[in-house]
């Protein structure tokens, strides 16, 4: 990055903090995402376990102090390597999970919603994580293919609400929802957060993120740069070349600015990105550029119609 676009250290560093709202929760804007950790198709061991161990342990070094993950990752696999690479955790380490999904031995993705499975999801993520509470678990509906799809997800909340009664977990956040989904579970319990497939080209949660803001609740976007289809745009690379960034970088920096609310969890499987996703913090785009960049979502909304 060239050096008229760095800020001081102190005022960026991995972007900023956030608090979870409610809690006493807070963490700097640039995460980590885990779901790369695992083997190919996010089945199995990853193919460099020492790799993947050296990602994790980079990552807290540098200051990242939120990591998403799912023990339907692997799966199990990606939470039992954040235990062997973090445990015992720094007290300032959220990790975030997830419920709502199971593998099947055909490596499919399926719903796993019932009081039953979310509750043995929950002692599946205490046990491979090695702790005695979970500090988020998100509800993730599993919706329609490309998204969420309405329909009320109540009794899983209702079920997540007594199992933080019971202490196993400390806050609630919801994965790929929708705004009515939100306010149906907001009638139950708090939610602290909701993780939502959201990147340059892909903004049809731009009216809830402007609610959440409103509300003080983080919005964390899955698939930051693009998931198993990583963005690609003419203008993107432009723009990243223009300020000496990568176009990954430069897809990040624009989140960060999208709204304050904000939280960064991209993944990576490799030091290499991971270093270049933890510089994003450095990278200031000027209102110019940030209009260009929107172009890329009306293009992209063009080709969907
Ligand atoms: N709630 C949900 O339903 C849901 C769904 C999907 C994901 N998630 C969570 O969201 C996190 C982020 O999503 P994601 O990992 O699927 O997708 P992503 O962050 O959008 O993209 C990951 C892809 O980008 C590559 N990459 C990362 N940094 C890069 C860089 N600096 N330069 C070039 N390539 C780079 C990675 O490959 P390399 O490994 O080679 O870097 C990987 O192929 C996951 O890790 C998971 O924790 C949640």
């Amino acid at each position: 990055m060239h050096n008229a676009m760095r800020k001081t250290m102190a005022e960026v560093k991995l972007g900023g903090q956030f608090t979870f709202s409610g809690t006493s929760l807070t963490v700097q804007r640039i995460g980590y995402g885990a779901m790369q950790l695992a083997g190919p198709g996010v089945w199995g061991p990853p193919k460099d376990p020492d790799g993947a161990i050296a990602v994790l342990r980079e990552a807290v070094a540098a200051g990242v102090n939120h990591i998403d993950t799912a023990d339907f990752y692997g799966p199990h696999v990606t939470n039992q390597i954040i235990r062997k690479a973090l445990h015992p955790y720094p007290s300032e380490l959220v990790i975030v999970t997830k419920l709502g999904a199971c593998r099947p031995p055909d490596k499919s993705w399926q719903p796993a919603i019932s009081p039953q499975d979310l509750t043995s999801g929950v002692h599946d993520n205490l046990r491979n994580l090695g702790l005695d509470a979970l500090d988020i678990v998100n509800y993730r509906a599993m919706g329609a293919i490309h998204g969420p799809a309405e329909g009320s997800i109540v009794e899983q909340v209702t079920v997540l609400a007594d199992l933080r009664r019971k202490g196993l977990i400390r806050h609630i956040g919801l994965s790929n929802v929708t705004a009515a989904q939100v306010a149906g579970a907001q009638a139950i319990t708090d939610v602290v957060c909701v993780q939502n497939n959201y990147n340059l080209a892909q903004r049809h949660d731009d009216a809830l993120i402007e609610d959440l803001a409103r509300q003080g609740i983080p919005y964390v976007p899955f698939f930051p740069l693009g998931g198993f289809t990583p963005l690609q745009s003419s203008t993107l690379s432009h723009v990243a070349d223009r300020l000496g960034a990568t176009p990954m970088q430069v897809a990040l920096a624009w989140l960060l600015h999208r709204s304050p609310n904000i939280l960064l969890i991209p993944g990576t499987s490799s030091v290499a990105h991971l270093r270049e996703n933890l510089a994003v913090g450095q990278l200031t785009l000027s209102p110019q550029v940030l209009a260009q960049l929107d172009g890329i979502a009306a293009a992209a909304a063009g080709e969907e119609h």
